[in-house]
């Protein structure tokens, strides 16, 4: 072996050993060497890469020093979404949430149970077991490149132990910062005379994002993962998939910790929850509540997403942390639908770590209920939500002479007189087309990046925009020019082109898009794709009778009225008209259905299980879809086939030769559909 090839495999073998100490040091608790002798096989590598600068790997555990400074982040899209989970709030929600699992599943459904960590959310991709690149949740869909930072995080592998991880995949989970190192920091900064952070969680999202690398891995941040995202998964189930992880040298709970359990009863799982609830504050990192999954990947699946979060998943949090403050005053906002929310102005109190002035009082109801009136002190809790709310008032403080609430009759905003409608909460403003946060809310919607997502045109200019009167409703966008922006403050040439392209290209957007960007109250995302793929164009919906939007695919009661009630306004009307004059698409392209390449599995019903080598198993689902056939979710009577591949278990097998269902391998299937 040459000189350069006898270094560079020094280098790879010290890296890869220091890999494995770290692992044991900082995973396992147990480390195999002493402090001294892990510090002397460091210098080593790090004098020969000094020496070999080139042939130091990009993984190489001297990295962890930090070092790296990155100027701005790359914003990288996401493989995979990244969604959150939907919370609960009390145990009933709980055995809600399994008992509609478990109705729907034939068998019997195993939850795993887990901590919910309080950090932020990371995506770290690996590459024939080695550390490839870090990203931040961001807006879901992408976010940021935080390599460098991520690097510096002794939990988080550089490269993987064992052998059997997939060559690709991604890895989810959350930096966090432990009670101790968030204690220390802030004792030092104190110290140095600066001001304090907040809480650990903040500080660990602050910590993410810095540009020196090296301050960093001063920090101590931490990792726990718990779910893997790949083409080919390598287990049948949540919990395996962990296991595995932790396997390939990952910190995952470990089921000996109690972090982790496998559930099979309600029981089982409120155990779990209430021994967190009592232990959680012995743990040197904060936790905010328990996640319950569904473990088996196949019903998981089935189970599917809504917009924003699994449907196979809920968090239970815990009980907030309360704090007692004054009411100053009650105020109204008005959103863009012109529901009318009040908010309680609160002298300020610190709670859970950061100052509260404001809370939200949601509605009439809950006023009137709480018989909440001003200058009373008031119980403050932190739900999860961003905004604290109002859960009770101290009567013994109460002014003797204090007066119930009066709840406003007029709009705060344009003094229309509110309306109630039956069986709804909120007063609301009916004056649609006339009141100022009404109309910027709405064009701030529509302009939001979930909908039309216009470049160059923010929640800031659309406020000027129509405080300039350039604009007052949803169409005028498009008939802005630019002697109408040459004017207005901030606004330089550059800006304005960018600005004027972006409402232009907005034309391109997809129908569904445009429909959800109208802002038709209960028509969110997932109902707008929906209407589209049901109705195809803006004609056959808003012709559609309320049987007919009610026979459409989730769409209720509710949603059809609401859809109704926006199309008979005259003043959508015409706003729908100017619409499709501008040219924006009404209609639903082709591509946005799935392709129909042949109809070989006309009729016949497929179930997929386990590991495939030339697609994953969402591809051969689509395939199956793509050439005439059916998706089954488990093995039954009207199962015709069977694709099994690598790693099946063994039960789903013997089901199927029990049943007599045709059993297929991957290149049979292949040949079925070419033929
Ligand atoms: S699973 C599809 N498991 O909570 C969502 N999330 O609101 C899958 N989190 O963004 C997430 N601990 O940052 C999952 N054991 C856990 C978690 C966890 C904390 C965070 C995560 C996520 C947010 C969801």
């Amino acid at each position: 072996m040459s000189k350069e090839g006898t270094v560079a495999a020094q280098i790879a073998q010290l890296s890869k050993e220091l890999e494995k100490h770290n692992h044991q040091y900082y995973i396992l608790n147990s480390p195999s060497i002493s402090d001294y002798e892990f510090d002397q096989l460091m210098k080593e590598l790090e004098d020969l890469e000094a020496k070999h600068p080139d042939l130091a790997l990009p993984y190489s555990p001297t990295k962890r020093v930090g070092g790296d400074l990155t100027k701005s982040f790359n914003t990288v899209n996401h493989d995979y979404p990244m969604l959150s989970l939907s919370n609960s709030y009390s145990k009933e929600e709980i055995v809600e949430f399994i008992e509609r699992i478990q109705k729907q599943t034939e068998g019997s459904v195993t939850f795993v149970c887990e901590l919910k960590y309080d950090g932020v959310a990371i995506g770290i991709k690996y590459r024939d077991g080695v550390f490839h690149q870090a990203v931040t949740r961001g807006d879901g869909q992408k976010g940021d490149d935080v390599s460098a930072n991520v690097k510096t995080i002794r939990t988080v592998p550089m490269s993987l132990q064992g052998y059997n991880y997939p060559s690709e995949f991604e890895i989810r989970g959350e930096i966090i910062l432990p009670k101790s190192k968030f204690e220390s920091l802030n004792r030092a900064m104190k110290e140095a005379g600066e001001s304090t952070y907040a809480n650990p969680r903040n500080t660990a999202s602050g910590t993410i994002k810095l540009q020196d690398s090296s301050i960093v891995a001063q920090r101590g941040l931490m990792c726990y993962l718990y779910g893997i995202y790949s083409p080919s998964i390598v287990a049948n189930g949540h919990f395996e998939s962990v296991k595995n992880a932790g396997k390939w040298g990952f910190n995952t709970p470990r089921s000996e910790d109690k972090m982790i359990a496998q559930c099979g009863t309600i029981d089982e799982i409120m155990e779990f929850i209430h021994y967190w609830d009592v232990h959680r504050h012995e743990l040197d990192f904060e936790i905010d509540g328990i996640v319950i999954k569904v473990d088996d990947y196949e019903l998981q699946d089935e189970l599917g997403y809504t917009a924003k979060s699994p449907r196979w998943a809920i968090a239970y949090k815990f009980k907030a942390e309360q704090a007692v403050t004054e009411l100053e005053e009650i105020t109204f906002q008005v959103g863009r639908t012109g529901a009318i929310t009040p908010v309680a102005n609160l002298t300020p109190v610190q709670l859970a770590g950061t100052t509260v002035k404001r809370a939200s009082l949601h509605n009439a109801d809950i006023i009137e209920k709480l018989d909440v009136r001003i200058g009373d002190w008031v119980f403050v809790e932190k739900g999860g939500e961003i905004i604290p709310k109002i859960v009770g008032v101290d009567e013994g403080q109460r002014n003797p002479v204090s007066l119930p609430f009066q709840y406003i009759k007029h709009c705060p905003e344009c003094s229309t007189e509110l309306v109630r409608r039956e069986g709804e909460a909120q007063h609301f403003c009916p004056n649609t087309t006339g009141c100022r946060p009404q109309i910027i809310g709405r064009i701030q919607h529509f302009i939001s990046r979930r909908a039309m997502d216009i470049a160059g045109l923010g929640e800031e200019t659309i406020v000027q925009l129509y405080d300039h009167k350039l604009i007052h409703s949803i169409p005028d966008l498009y008939q802005l020019k630019e002697v109408d922006l040459t004017n207005l403050e901030r606004f330089g040439e550059k800006s304005i082109s960018n600005l004027l392209t972006g409402i232009s290209d907005s034309r391109d957007q997809p129908f569904e898009k445009v429909l959800f960007g109208l802002g038709i109250r209960h028509v969110g995302e997932t109902v707008a794709k929906k209407l589209v793929k049901h109705f195809k164009t803006i004609d056959n919906l808003t012709n559609a009778s309320l049987e007919e939007l009610i026979e459409a695919p989730e769409i209720g009661n509710v949603i059809a009225e609401s859809i109704q009630e926006y199309f008979q306004d005259k003043a959508y009307q015409e706003e729908l008209n100017r619409l499709q004059e501008a040219g924006l698409q009404f209609e639903m392209v082709e591509s946005e259905e799935a392709q129909s390449v042949s109809t070989t599995l006309e009729g016949k019903v497929l179930v997929v299980s386990g590991v495939f080598e030339r697609v994953g198993r969402d591809e051969l689902k689509a395939l199956i879809e793509q050439h005439g056939g059916k998706n089954g979710s488990s093995i039954s009577g009207k199962t015709d086939y069977l694709v099994a591949g690598d790693k099946m278990g063994p039960s789903k097998l013997a089901k199927a030769e029990k049943l007599g269902v045709e059993i297929i391998d991957e290149s049979t299937f292949f040949e079925m559909i070419s033929s």
